[in-house]
Order: C-alpha cells, then sequence, then structure tokens
C-alpha cells in the first residue's frame, strides 16, 4: 500500500512504520555473539574491507543511505528519485520523472490545518520582511548544538529572495489565524538549470522554516506541496533544493571546508577546539596583507557583462549547473557591500579582464558568549578562470575576506574548490550538505561535477 500523508498538525502516527516479521532474529544478540567474538568479527569485517577499498566504499555508500530504505509517509508519494534507483541494478536516464499539465493543478490552495492560514509575505514591505527576518533568526538553521545560529540581514534576503523575475506569490507564509502571527515560511525562486546539457527551467527551494513549537506536526510537507503547487500552475515542474537532513534522495552530497582568517576568535568562540599546538596554527593561518594576483581588484558594475560569457562558459563544463540570464549575473554577480563580494582579475598589459571570483557574507549570531556577539563567515560564491590559477583566485578572496573583517572563508567541496583545499589551509568542517532535484532523474554525480551553489 502506498502511504499516505498526514495533513494535519497532529503528531505523526506509526503508519508507515517498518513492518518487517522480527520473530526469526535472534532475541538477545550478546547470548550468540560473546563481545570478544563480536569483536574480532568486527575487525574481521574490516580488515577485509580495507583490503578490497571498492567494496569497502559500497558498503560506506550503502550505510549511509541506510535512513533512505526507511518508510517516508510524504516524500515517498512525490516524484523524487527513489533509493533504489540509483543502486548499480539499472541505468538511468535523465529526464523528468514525471510529466504533467498546468491545468490539471488544483487553482486552490493546499488545506491547511485549523487555526492557521496562508499570506504572502512582501519582502518589500517593512513589516512584513521583519517578521520574516525574526522567524529566521529566531528558528532557522543552528549549529553545533545551538552555540552558532544563522543570521540573515533584511539587504541578504531581499537580495536571496528577488533576483529579476521572482515570485512575489512563491513567498508563503503561515499565520496563526487568531494572533496573525508569522508561524512557518518557504520560498520558491525561479531560476534555470543546465543538467547533463539540458537547459531546465525550474525554481530553488530555501528558507523552509517552522517555528520550533511546531515542529514534527507534518506542517513541512504541507508547506512544501503548496510551493510545489504554486510552481506548477507557472508550468514549472522542477526544483532544485539543499538540505543537511537526508532525504529520498540526494543526487550528490557534499561537505564543507572552512579556512580560518580569524583563528584566535573561532577558537575563542569554539568553533575550532583549541589545543596544544594553536600558537603554531595561529600562525600557519596568517596570510599576506595583500592580494598577490597583479591587476585583482573590485569589480566595477559595468564589467559583469565582460564576465558573463565566460563564467556562462565555465559553467557549462559542469553536470548541473546554474544557467545565468545576463540579468540574474547582474543582481547575483556584482559587489554589494555586506552581502555579494566580486573581484575580477585585470591584465595589467592588456587591460582585459580575465578571472572572477565572488564571496557572500553570512554572519552566525553566537549564542551566549561574554565577549562575542557574532562570527563573520565569507561563503565562496561563482568564480571563473581563464588565466590565474584557481589556487590563487582562491588565496586573494581569502585575503580580502580577511581585510573585510571576515573570520573564517566557507565553501562546499563543489566546482573545482577540492583541488585547492590543502594548498590554502583549509580544514575539513562538521556536516554534509545533500544536493536533491524534484521531479528529475540523474545518477549519482560527485560534487565536484555541481555548478550551482545556495546561500
Ligand atoms: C526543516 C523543518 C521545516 C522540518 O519541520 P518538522 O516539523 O521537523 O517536520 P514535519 O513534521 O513538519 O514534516 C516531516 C516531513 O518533512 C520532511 N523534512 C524534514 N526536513 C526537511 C527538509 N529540510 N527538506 C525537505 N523535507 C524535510 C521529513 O523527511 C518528513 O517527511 P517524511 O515523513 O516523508 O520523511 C524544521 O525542522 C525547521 O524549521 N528547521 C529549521 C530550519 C531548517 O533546517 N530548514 C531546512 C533548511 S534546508
Amino acid at each position: 500500500m502506498e502511504p499516505t500523508e498526514k495533513e494535519s498538525l497532529n503528531e505523526p502516527t506509526a503508519e508507515g512504520s517498518s513492518t518487517t516479521d522480527t520473530s526469526a532474529m535472534p532475541k538477545d544478540p550478546s547470548k550468540d555473539f560473546s563481545p570478544e567474538n563480536a569483536k574480532k568479527m568486527q575487525e574481521l569485517f574490516a580488515k577485509m574491507m580495507k583490503d578490497n577499498p571498492e567494496t569497502y566504499k559500497k558498503f560506506e555508500e550503502f550505510k549511509q543511505m541506510q535512513p533512505l530504505l526507511q518508510p517516508h509517509a510524504f516524500w515517498d508519494t512525490q516524484p523524487v528519485q527513489k533509493v533504489t534507483e540509483t543502486m548499480g541494478i539499472s541505468e538511468i536516464t535523465p529526464g523528468p520523472i514525471e510529466e504533467n499539465k498546468k491545468n490539471d493543478i488544483s487553482t486552490e490552495p493546499i488545506k491547511l490545518a485549523e487555526g492557521f492560514e496562508w499570506c504572502k509575505i512582501d519582502i518589500h514591505n517593512e513589516e512584513q520582511a521583519k517578521e520574516l527576518h525574526e522567524l529566521l533568526n529566531k528558528h532557522y538553521v543552528e549549529s553545533d548544538g545551538g552555540t552558532f545560529k544563522l543570521d540573515y540581514p533584511l539587504d541578504f534576503l531581499k537580495w536571496a529572495l528577488c533576483p529579476p523575475g521572482y515570485k512575489p506569490k512563491w513567498h508563503i507564509g503561515v499565520r496563526a489565524t487568531k494572533t496573525k502571527k508569522l508561524c512557518a515560511f518557504i520560498a520558491g525562486i525561479p531560476l534555470n538549470l543546465t543538467i547533463m546539457g539540458e537547459e531546465v527551467k525550474a525554481s530553488s527551494i530555501n528558507f523552509l522554516c517552522i517555528h520550533q513549537k511546531l515542529r514534527s506536526k507534518r506542517l513541512a510537507p504541507v508547506l512544501i506541496k503548496e510551493v510545489t503547487r504554486r510552481i506548477n500552475r507557472t508550468d514549472v515542474w522542477q526544483a532544485i533544493y539543499t538540505s543537511a537532513t537526508l532525504i529520498p534522495k540526494p543526487f550528490s552530497d557534499a561537505v564543507y571546508y572552512g579556512r580560518p582568517l580569524n583563528y584566535k576568535k573561532l577558537v575563542e568562540v569554539n568553533f575550532f577546539k583549541k589545543d596544544k599546538s594553536f600558537n603554531a596554527k595561529k600562525k600557519l593561518y596568517t596570510l599576506p596583507d595583500e592580494t598577490e594576483t597583479p591587476g585583482f581588484r573590485r569589480i566595477r558594475k559595468k564589467e559583469i557583462k565582460k564576465v558573463y560569457p565566460m563564467l556562462k562558459e565555465f559553467l557549462s563544463e559542469y553536470k548541473v549547473a546554474i544557467n545565468f540570464s545576463p540579468e540574474e549575473a547582474v543582481h547575483y554577480l556584482n559587489y554589494r557591500e555586506n552581502v555579494v563580494y566580486s573581484y575580477v582579475v585585470e591584465d595589467p598589459e592588456t587591460k582585459e579582464i580575465t578571472d572572477f571570483i565572488s564571496f557572500y557574507s553570512l554572519n552566525s549570531e553566537v549564542i551566549g558568549h561574554d565577549k562575542h556577539d557574532t562570527m563573520n563567515a565569507a561563503y565562496c560564491w561563482y568564480y571563473c578562470s581563464t588565466k590565474t590559477p584557481l589556487e590563487s583566485l582562491i588565496k586573494d578572496a581569502t585575503i580580502m575576506a580577511k581585510k573585510e573583517g571576515f573570520d573564517i572563508f566557507q565553501m562546499l567541496n563543489i566546482m573545482e574548490n577540492e583541488e585547492v583545499v590543502d594548498e590554502l589551509r583549509f580544514a575539513k568542517l562538521k556536516g554534509t550538505l545533500h544536493y536533491y532535484l524534484f521531479n528529475y532523474r540523474l545518477p549519482n554525480i560527485n560534487p565536484e561535477d555541481i555548478g550551482v551553489s545556495f546561500v
């Protein structure tokens, strides 16, 4: 039977939980394996796997997929890839999972539980913008057990939510009917992708957030279905999204790297643990005061036009990449104080623009620290290089980030980032970011084949 989705704000029932017959399983494994034997078996198993790294890799992949093999009351009903599809049993032809027609999609909003109502959030309306800011700042992503909380300034939200051609109707809020308090949000943001050489009109889904008091009440699926409905009504059928949560089914898993710029502060706020080598590390992470590539400087507004064809060409090499329109490139890549920091390399002789790099600013609130309120993080955004080696480009970006007062420069191992992490002294950070496509079938790809980033 297909799992059914509970569109209510009630606790999920046990429906859909495992129905495996456990009667044949040993009641108490310790009666069958002594701790010594179990340990020996474990060691033997590990050795077998190590001797055969390919099998080991497959085994590790399989282990990671375990949560995806559990029933997912909502996701099992959606046009997303099933974990079993990419286990190497059959060939995968990239393309939509379902074909639909706009007119078959309901014009009525999905029903919300009693006591709640849909609302549009107009980010250009000061009061609504403030409400969204408050919801996200209080209830959006936390890390390290609540020590750090992402802090999205209003200018940043406006930039991220409103590229040219954005759809105000895709900025969806949920309010409590009585108090009118904003208690949940989800956003669709239009974008064009290139997937395995095919141009795909899509939406990115971002800023899914539910007030902490309303968690685990199956509101997320309702928000996702409503944003999907509104997007489908505009004849768009694919979406891309990322999450640290593992759900069916990522097409790629990326990891974060961080290059300390202010190591002392990062240790003080406990982002990095202090150890015996503190002084040596502090020295190791020192950066030059000035950038090193001749002609490296902040971009001038009109120069995006020159960068655009280079960037298009550069991104076209990736299996899944963003396909910027010229207007989107201006919006996303121009320098914006406190939001996006963009630089070019101008050849000192020919005056040609040969390279481009950018990063965005996203600070975290440091909770309950007596000396520091924020940790200022720069995140690698888009780049393209035709002449300057990527290592020099990213190094200069880290130098600029340091000069601008950032404490850390972070990036995922997407694009060509992993090639420079050792040389530029990036440290691997905790956590994985899973990349997902809605209604699109795709074989698993490596993060270095991804040319699309999200804030
Ligand atoms: C993510 C969040 C909205 C989920 O809400 P929740 O109350 O825990 O979950 P609900 O009970 O409403 O819904 C559960 C369903 O949503 C799915 N889900 C949970 N997090 C999800 C996510 N980030 N993206 C997509 N689906 C998600 C679950 O897998 C589950 O579906 P399943 O039964 O098919 O597996 C909520 O935890 C939140 O606001 N977290 C802080 C912000 C955040 O992390 N946002 C996501 C950023 S990528």
